[in-house]
Protein backbone atom coordinates (compact mmCIF):
# COMPACT_ATOMS: atom_id res chain seq x y z
CA UNK A 1 0.00 0.00 0.00
CA UNK A 2 1.26 3.14 -0.73
CA UNK A 3 2.65 5.81 2.39
CA UNK A 4 -0.25 7.87 1.24
CA UNK A 5 -2.79 5.88 2.85
CA UNK A 6 -1.45 5.82 6.70
CA UNK A 7 -2.97 7.95 8.91
CA UNK A 8 -2.02 7.15 11.99
CA UNK A 9 0.59 5.50 13.88
CA UNK A 10 -1.64 1.80 13.71
CA UNK A 11 -1.08 1.35 10.24
CA UNK A 12 2.11 0.84 9.75
CA UNK A 13 1.95 -2.24 12.34
CA UNK A 14 -0.78 -3.49 9.44
CA UNK A 15 1.59 -2.72 6.59
CA UNK A 16 4.70 -3.93 8.09
CA UNK A 17 3.33 -7.32 8.66
CA UNK A 18 2.13 -7.40 4.86
CA UNK A 19 5.49 -7.16 3.70
CA UNK A 20 8.36 -8.05 6.32
CA UNK A 21 9.35 -11.83 6.85
CA UNK A 22 7.75 -14.10 9.05
CA UNK A 23 10.40 -14.10 11.37
CA UNK A 24 10.69 -10.82 11.91
CA UNK A 25 7.07 -10.51 12.93
CA UNK A 26 7.46 -12.90 15.61
CA UNK A 27 10.33 -11.56 16.96
CA UNK A 28 8.99 -7.78 16.53
CA UNK A 29 5.42 -8.11 17.77
CA UNK A 30 5.86 -10.67 20.40
CA UNK A 31 5.48 -10.40 23.82
CA UNK A 32 6.01 -13.00 26.48
CA UNK A 33 4.04 -15.39 28.26
CA UNK A 34 0.42 -14.68 27.64
CA UNK A 35 0.77 -11.46 26.49
CA UNK A 36 -1.19 -9.60 28.68
CA UNK A 37 1.39 -7.03 29.48
CA UNK A 38 1.69 -5.76 26.09
CA UNK A 39 -2.59 -5.22 25.96
CA UNK A 40 -2.03 -3.53 29.65
CA UNK A 41 0.38 -1.12 28.03
CA UNK A 42 -2.49 0.17 25.63
CA UNK A 43 -5.42 -0.12 27.81
CA UNK A 44 -3.26 1.70 30.58
CA UNK A 45 -3.90 5.20 28.68
CA UNK A 46 -7.45 4.10 27.61
CA UNK A 47 -8.28 4.39 31.53
CA UNK A 48 -6.93 8.71 31.88
CA UNK A 49 -9.31 11.09 30.86
CA UNK A 50 -8.54 14.51 29.87
CA UNK A 51 -9.93 17.78 31.53
CA UNK A 52 -9.62 20.67 29.17
CA UNK A 53 -8.68 24.41 29.32
CA UNK A 54 -10.73 26.09 26.78
CA UNK A 55 -10.92 30.15 25.46
CA UNK A 56 -7.02 30.27 26.08
CA UNK A 57 -5.80 31.31 22.37
CA UNK A 58 -4.07 28.47 21.22
CA UNK A 59 -3.05 30.19 17.97
CA UNK A 60 0.14 28.65 18.13
CA UNK A 61 1.15 25.83 20.40
CA UNK A 62 4.67 24.51 20.73
CA UNK A 63 5.21 20.74 21.49
CA UNK A 64 9.55 21.15 21.45
CA UNK A 65 11.02 20.14 24.55
CA UNK A 66 14.77 19.22 25.77
CA UNK A 67 15.84 15.45 26.61
CA UNK A 68 18.43 15.45 29.04
CA UNK A 69 19.79 18.86 27.39
CA UNK A 70 19.42 18.16 24.58
CA UNK A 71 16.90 19.66 21.80
CA UNK A 72 13.94 17.81 20.50
CA UNK A 73 11.23 18.60 18.35
CA UNK A 74 9.25 16.39 20.10
CA UNK A 75 8.46 15.04 23.87
CA UNK A 76 9.31 11.60 22.43
CA UNK A 77 12.35 9.98 21.63
CA UNK A 78 12.88 6.87 19.37
CA UNK A 79 13.51 3.89 21.92
CA UNK A 80 15.92 0.75 20.98
CA UNK A 81 14.67 -2.30 19.16
CA UNK A 82 17.19 -4.51 18.17
CA UNK A 83 17.97 -6.21 14.97
CA UNK A 84 16.84 -3.86 12.66
CA UNK A 85 17.80 -5.68 9.39
CA UNK A 86 15.59 -8.66 10.03
CA UNK A 87 12.80 -5.87 8.75
CA UNK A 88 14.92 -3.57 6.07
CA UNK A 89 17.99 -3.78 4.64
CA UNK A 90 19.15 -0.55 5.74
CA UNK A 91 17.97 -1.40 9.19
CA UNK A 92 18.73 1.10 12.00
CA UNK A 93 20.11 3.34 9.69
CA UNK A 94 16.79 3.96 8.52
CA UNK A 95 15.65 5.92 12.28
CA UNK A 96 19.00 7.28 12.01
CA UNK A 97 18.81 9.70 8.48
CA UNK A 98 15.09 10.40 9.91
CA UNK A 99 16.33 11.73 12.90
CA UNK A 100 18.77 13.91 11.65
CA UNK A 101 15.94 15.94 9.09
CA UNK A 102 13.30 15.69 11.90
CA UNK A 103 15.74 16.72 15.15
CA UNK A 104 14.07 13.72 17.15
CA UNK A 105 16.25 11.79 19.07
CA UNK A 106 17.24 8.11 18.52
CA UNK A 107 18.38 5.84 20.71
CA UNK A 108 20.91 3.30 19.79
CA UNK A 109 20.78 -0.40 20.79
CA UNK A 110 23.57 -2.42 22.00
CA UNK A 111 22.07 -5.35 19.58
CA UNK A 112 21.11 -3.47 16.59
CA UNK A 113 22.02 -5.05 13.35
CA UNK A 114 23.78 -1.96 12.18
CA UNK A 115 27.04 -1.37 13.79
CA UNK A 116 27.73 1.45 16.45
CA UNK A 117 29.95 2.96 14.13
CA UNK A 118 28.01 3.18 10.91
CA UNK A 119 24.86 4.81 13.10
CA UNK A 120 26.79 6.98 13.88
CA UNK A 121 28.61 7.93 11.22
CA UNK A 122 25.41 8.02 9.33
CA UNK A 123 24.11 10.87 11.98
CA UNK A 124 24.24 14.45 11.22
CA UNK A 125 27.50 16.48 12.88
CA UNK A 126 26.00 17.24 16.05
CA UNK A 127 23.06 14.93 16.29
CA UNK A 128 22.14 13.61 19.48
CA UNK A 129 21.88 10.13 20.05
CA UNK A 130 21.59 8.38 23.28
CA UNK A 131 22.51 4.54 23.76
CA UNK A 132 20.96 1.73 25.05
CA UNK A 133 23.14 -0.87 27.01
CA UNK A 134 23.17 -4.70 27.61
CA UNK A 135 25.88 -5.37 30.35
CA UNK A 136 28.03 -8.20 29.13
CA UNK A 137 29.63 -10.60 31.50
CA UNK A 138 33.30 -9.40 30.37
CA UNK A 139 33.00 -5.91 32.25
CA UNK A 140 36.13 -4.95 30.05
CA UNK A 141 34.22 -5.55 26.66
CA UNK A 142 31.27 -3.39 28.26
CA UNK A 143 33.83 -0.72 29.76
CA UNK A 144 35.62 -0.57 26.23
CA UNK A 145 31.97 -0.06 24.34
CA UNK A 146 30.92 2.61 26.66
CA UNK A 147 34.18 4.88 26.67
CA UNK A 148 33.80 4.69 22.90
CA UNK A 149 30.02 6.01 22.62
CA UNK A 150 31.02 8.67 24.68
CA UNK A 151 34.19 9.33 22.79
CA UNK A 152 32.05 9.45 20.04
CA UNK A 153 29.47 12.25 21.35
CA UNK A 154 26.39 9.90 22.90
CA UNK A 155 24.80 12.40 25.07
CA UNK A 156 22.94 9.87 27.40
CA UNK A 157 23.59 6.07 28.93
CA UNK A 158 20.08 4.14 29.08
CA UNK A 159 21.67 0.97 31.13
CA UNK A 160 18.81 -1.63 30.20
CA UNK A 161 17.95 -3.02 33.68
CA UNK A 162 15.10 -4.94 33.10
CA UNK A 163 16.30 -7.95 31.32
CA UNK A 164 18.93 -10.78 33.27
CA UNK A 165 17.00 -13.25 31.55
CA UNK A 166 14.85 -12.44 28.32
CA UNK A 167 11.59 -13.23 29.00
CA UNK A 168 9.54 -16.22 27.05
CA UNK A 169 8.61 -14.70 23.47
CA UNK A 170 6.42 -17.71 22.15
CA UNK A 171 6.01 -16.48 18.85
CA UNK A 172 9.44 -16.26 18.30
CA UNK A 173 10.33 -19.36 20.52
CA UNK A 174 8.51 -20.93 17.80
CA UNK A 175 10.15 -20.31 14.36
CA UNK A 176 13.19 -21.78 15.89
CA UNK A 177 16.20 -21.70 13.37
CA UNK A 178 17.49 -18.65 13.18
CA UNK A 179 19.62 -17.58 10.20
CA UNK A 180 22.59 -14.75 10.26
CA UNK A 181 20.31 -11.41 10.16
CA UNK A 182 19.32 -12.82 13.30
CA UNK A 183 22.65 -12.18 14.78
CA UNK A 184 22.94 -8.61 16.02
CA UNK A 185 26.36 -6.70 14.70
CA UNK A 186 28.16 -6.68 17.90
CA UNK A 187 27.71 -10.39 18.15
CA UNK A 188 29.77 -11.37 14.99
CA UNK A 189 32.74 -13.94 15.02
CA UNK A 190 31.11 -15.27 18.76
CA UNK A 191 29.40 -18.38 19.35
CA UNK A 192 25.43 -18.32 19.11
CA UNK A 193 22.59 -20.49 20.35
CA UNK A 194 20.56 -20.26 16.84
CA UNK A 195 17.63 -23.16 17.72
CA UNK A 196 15.58 -21.14 20.26
CA UNK A 197 14.28 -18.02 18.01
CA UNK A 198 15.55 -14.53 17.55
CA UNK A 199 15.36 -13.46 21.60
CA UNK A 200 17.65 -16.21 22.63
CA UNK A 201 20.13 -15.58 19.99
CA UNK A 202 21.12 -12.35 21.24
CA UNK A 203 20.85 -13.03 24.61
CA UNK A 204 23.02 -15.18 25.57
CA UNK A 205 26.35 -12.35 26.65
CA UNK A 206 23.80 -10.38 28.92
CA UNK A 207 25.16 -10.72 32.18
CA UNK A 208 22.44 -11.72 35.11
CA UNK A 209 24.37 -10.95 38.20
CA UNK A 210 23.93 -6.54 37.36
CA UNK A 211 23.18 -5.38 40.38
CA UNK A 212 22.85 -1.43 42.37
CA UNK A 213 26.67 -2.38 43.35
CA UNK A 214 27.93 -2.00 39.70
CA UNK A 215 25.92 1.47 39.42
CA UNK A 216 29.10 3.35 40.76
CA UNK A 217 31.58 1.82 38.15
CA UNK A 218 29.25 3.22 35.48
CA UNK A 219 29.96 6.16 37.17
CA UNK A 220 33.17 5.69 37.18
CA UNK A 221 33.82 5.08 33.67
CA UNK A 222 31.75 7.37 31.96
CA UNK A 223 30.74 11.16 32.46
CA UNK A 224 27.74 10.54 29.81
CA UNK A 225 24.27 10.86 31.71
CA UNK A 226 23.33 7.77 32.53
CA UNK A 227 19.86 6.05 32.95
CA UNK A 228 18.03 2.82 33.94
CA UNK A 229 15.93 1.58 31.78
CA UNK A 230 13.24 -0.89 32.82
CA UNK A 231 11.88 0.19 36.37
CA UNK A 232 8.91 -0.52 37.29
CA UNK A 233 8.44 0.20 40.85
CA UNK A 234 8.28 3.46 43.30
CA UNK A 235 10.89 1.07 45.66
CA UNK A 236 13.62 1.33 42.98
CA UNK A 237 13.06 4.23 41.66
CA UNK A 238 14.04 5.79 44.80
CA UNK A 239 16.83 3.39 44.99
CA UNK A 240 17.88 4.84 41.38
CA UNK A 241 17.50 8.15 42.18
CA UNK A 242 19.39 7.50 45.77
CA UNK A 243 22.35 6.11 43.14
CA UNK A 244 22.28 9.38 41.66
CA UNK A 245 21.83 8.36 37.99
CA UNK A 246 20.41 11.11 35.65
CA UNK A 247 17.10 9.34 34.76
CA UNK A 248 14.52 6.47 34.96
CA UNK A 249 12.80 4.80 32.07
CA UNK A 250 9.13 3.38 33.79
CA UNK A 251 8.91 0.73 31.28
CA UNK A 252 8.15 -3.29 31.17
CA UNK A 253 10.32 -4.05 27.88
CA UNK A 254 7.23 -3.49 25.67
CA UNK A 255 5.92 -6.26 27.54
CA UNK A 256 8.71 -8.54 26.43
CA UNK A 257 10.01 -9.17 29.81
CA UNK A 258 7.82 -10.45 33.19
CA UNK A 259 4.44 -10.96 31.95
CA UNK A 260 1.68 -9.17 34.00
CA UNK A 261 4.08 -6.34 35.27
CA UNK A 262 2.31 -3.01 35.19
CA UNK A 263 2.33 -0.43 32.50
CA UNK A 264 4.40 2.56 32.52
CA UNK A 265 2.40 5.23 32.80
CA UNK A 266 0.36 3.17 35.85
CA UNK A 267 4.01 2.89 37.40
CA UNK A 268 4.21 6.43 36.87
CA UNK A 269 2.06 8.09 38.92
CA UNK A 270 3.39 5.77 42.35
CA UNK A 271 7.14 6.90 41.25
CA UNK A 272 6.00 11.01 41.42
CA UNK A 273 4.21 10.57 44.12
CA UNK A 274 7.14 9.04 46.29
CA UNK A 275 10.08 10.20 44.63
CA UNK A 276 8.00 13.95 45.82
CA UNK A 277 7.04 12.84 49.71
CA UNK A 278 10.63 12.60 49.99
CA UNK A 279 11.42 15.88 48.46
CA UNK A 280 13.66 14.30 45.74
CA UNK A 281 11.07 15.71 43.24
CA UNK A 282 11.08 18.43 41.60
CA UNK A 283 14.82 17.92 40.73
CA UNK A 284 15.96 19.37 36.99
CA UNK A 285 18.69 17.15 37.04
CA UNK A 286 16.67 13.85 37.49
CA UNK A 287 14.05 12.91 34.81
CA UNK A 288 11.73 10.64 34.13
CA UNK A 289 10.90 8.51 30.71
CA UNK A 290 8.14 6.35 29.79
CA UNK A 291 7.42 3.85 27.73
CA UNK A 292 5.18 0.93 25.95
CA UNK A 293 1.83 1.42 24.17
CA UNK A 294 2.62 5.13 23.19
CA UNK A 295 0.64 5.22 19.57
CA UNK A 296 -0.68 8.61 19.93
CA UNK A 297 -0.09 12.47 20.97
CA UNK A 298 -2.84 11.99 23.25
CA UNK A 299 -1.01 9.50 25.32
CA UNK A 300 2.17 11.11 25.31
CA UNK A 301 0.60 14.16 27.01
CA UNK A 302 -0.57 12.11 29.73
CA UNK A 303 2.60 11.12 30.48
CA UNK A 304 3.84 14.67 30.54
CA UNK A 305 0.49 15.77 32.57
CA UNK A 306 1.78 12.65 35.24
CA UNK A 307 5.04 13.82 35.40
CA UNK A 308 7.03 12.40 32.78
CA UNK A 309 9.71 14.33 30.56
CA UNK A 310 9.57 12.73 27.69
CA UNK A 311 7.79 9.33 26.05
CA UNK A 312 9.89 6.46 23.93
CA UNK A 313 8.37 4.94 21.21
CA UNK A 314 9.73 1.41 20.22
CA UNK A 315 7.46 -0.69 17.48
CA UNK A 316 5.38 2.06 15.63
CA UNK A 317 8.97 3.07 14.26
CA UNK A 318 10.13 -0.02 13.72
CA UNK A 319 7.14 -1.09 11.51
CA UNK A 320 7.52 2.28 9.87
CA UNK A 321 10.83 1.83 8.62
CA UNK A 322 10.27 -1.91 7.96
CA UNK A 323 7.11 -0.61 5.56
CA UNK A 324 8.40 2.32 4.15
CA UNK A 325 12.37 2.65 5.26
CA UNK A 326 13.28 6.45 6.39
CA UNK A 327 10.45 7.75 4.45
CA UNK A 328 8.05 6.13 7.05
CA UNK A 329 9.71 6.74 10.05
CA UNK A 330 9.23 10.93 8.98
CA UNK A 331 5.78 10.44 8.54
CA UNK A 332 5.38 8.53 11.62
CA UNK A 333 7.40 11.83 13.09
CA UNK A 334 4.84 14.28 11.04
CA UNK A 335 1.58 12.03 12.67
CA UNK A 336 2.85 12.62 16.09
CA UNK A 337 3.67 16.53 14.88
CA UNK A 338 -0.05 16.89 13.34
CA UNK A 339 -1.52 15.08 16.39
CA UNK A 340 0.36 17.14 19.16
CA UNK A 341 -1.05 20.50 17.13
CA UNK A 342 -4.78 19.06 17.49
CA UNK A 343 -4.79 17.75 20.91
CA UNK A 344 -2.62 20.44 22.45
CA UNK A 345 -5.38 23.21 20.87
CA UNK A 346 -8.03 20.69 22.35
CA UNK A 347 -6.38 20.58 25.74
CA UNK A 348 -5.70 23.93 26.26
CA UNK A 349 -1.84 23.81 26.54
CA UNK A 350 0.59 26.40 24.04
CA UNK A 351 3.40 24.83 25.41
CA UNK A 352 4.83 21.49 27.40
CA UNK A 353 5.06 23.59 30.30
CA UNK A 354 1.72 24.24 30.33
CA UNK A 355 0.88 20.41 30.59
CA UNK A 356 -0.25 20.12 34.37
CA UNK A 357 -1.83 16.84 36.46
CA UNK A 358 -5.09 19.00 36.35
CA UNK A 359 -5.37 18.67 32.91
CA UNK A 360 -5.90 14.76 33.41
CA UNK A 361 -8.11 12.61 35.61
CA UNK A 362 -6.25 9.32 36.54
CA UNK A 363 -8.72 8.14 38.56
CA UNK A 364 -9.56 4.93 36.97
CA UNK A 365 -6.22 4.23 36.06
CA UNK A 366 -4.95 1.99 39.35
CA UNK A 367 -8.39 0.29 39.66
CA UNK A 368 -8.69 -2.38 37.02
C1 LIG B 1 12.70 -3.84 22.17
N1 LIG B 1 13.11 -3.20 23.33
C2 LIG B 1 14.44 -3.23 23.69
N2 LIG B 1 14.86 -2.60 24.81
C3 LIG B 1 16.15 -2.62 25.18
O1 LIG B 1 16.49 -2.04 26.20
N3 LIG B 1 17.07 -3.27 24.40
C4 LIG B 1 16.73 -3.91 23.26
O2 LIG B 1 17.58 -4.49 22.59
C5 LIG B 1 15.37 -3.91 22.89
N4 LIG B 1 14.97 -4.56 21.76
C6 LIG B 1 13.65 -4.54 21.39
C7 LIG B 1 13.28 -5.17 20.22
C8 LIG B 1 11.96 -5.12 19.79
C9 LIG B 1 11.57 -5.80 18.53
C10 LIG B 1 11.00 -4.42 20.57
C11 LIG B 1 9.57 -4.33 20.13
C12 LIG B 1 11.38 -3.80 21.74
C13 LIG B 1 12.15 -2.44 24.16
C14 LIG B 1 12.00 -1.02 23.66
O3 LIG B 1 13.15 -0.26 23.88
C15 LIG B 1 10.84 -0.31 24.38
O4 LIG B 1 10.98 -0.44 25.77
C16 LIG B 1 9.47 -0.86 23.94
O5 LIG B 1 9.50 -1.21 22.59
C17 LIG B 1 8.37 0.15 24.17
O6 LIG B 1 7.14 -0.38 23.85
P1 LIG B 1 6.41 -0.13 22.43
O7 LIG B 1 6.58 1.33 22.06
O8 LIG B 1 7.06 -1.04 21.45
O9 LIG B 1 5.00 -0.48 22.72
Amino acid sequence: PSIDTVISLHDFETVARLVIPEKAWAYYSSASDDEITIRENRMAYQRVWFRPRILRDVSTVDWSTTILGQKSTLPVYISATALGKLGHPDGELCLTRAAANTGVIQMVATLASCSFDEIVDAAKPGQPLFLQLYVNRDREITRKYVQHAEKRGVKGLFITVDAPQLGRREKDMRMKQVGDEGVAEVQRGQKVKKDEGVARAISSFIDPSLSWKDIPWFKSITKMPIILKGIGTAEDAILAYEAGVQGIVLSNHGGRQLDTARSGLEVLVEVTAALRARGYLPNPNFEIYVDGGVRRASDVLKALALGAKAVGVGRPFLYAFCAYGQEGVEKAIQIFRDEFEMNMRLLGARSIDEIVPEMVDASALTSH
